[in-house]
């Protein structure tokens, strides 16, 4: 049986990691949490597809290929576009595909502006607060879908 795919979409400032604020988000890069995304998704029998982009409409596209692509669901750690974009609300309603919203830092902890989150208004579950676990708890449990 084909393995299930699981697309890991990252957004704005996520490029970064490793550089960016280490106090709030950690000295890990994007390319050592898909690395432990990578030995986790082996064990789970699932392939991911993992991307970054600094473009909102680059994530609105990527959202709608998942589906087209019929992958078996989504984690979505949107950056900043969590907090803004009706566009990703809007491409994450449009899709069958489930969506988790996942955070290294948990942004209702932070400044009133990061604690809305359109992400969070048609994501199935949000993991947030853990560092790259939260990536890897968002795993699980696409696993167990
Ligand atoms: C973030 C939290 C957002 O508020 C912020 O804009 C980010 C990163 C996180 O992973 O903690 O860019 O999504």
């Amino acid at each position: 049986m084909a393995k299930r795919l699981v697309y890991v979409l990252n957004g704005p400032n996520l490029n970064l990691l490793g550089l960016r604020e280490p106090e709030i988000y950690g000295s890990d890069t994007l390319d050592d949490i898909a690395a432990m995304l990578e030995d986790r998704a082996r064990e789970l029998d699932i392939e991911i597809d993992m991307r970054q982009s600094n473009h909102e409409g680059h994530l609105v596209d990527w959202l709608h290929e998942a589906q087209a692509e019929g992958a078996h669901a989504v984690l979505l750690n949107a950056g900043a576009y969590t907090h803004t974009s009706i566009a990703l609300l809007d491409a994450i309603k449009a899709i069958s595909t489930p969506v988790f919203e996942v955070h290294l830092s948990d942004p209702t902890k932070r400044e009133p502006f990061r604690h809305l989150s359109y992400v969070g208004m048609a994501a199935r579950e949000c993991f947030q607060g853990h560092g790259p676990r939260s990536y890897l708890l968002a795993l699980e449990a696409a696993a167990a879908l």
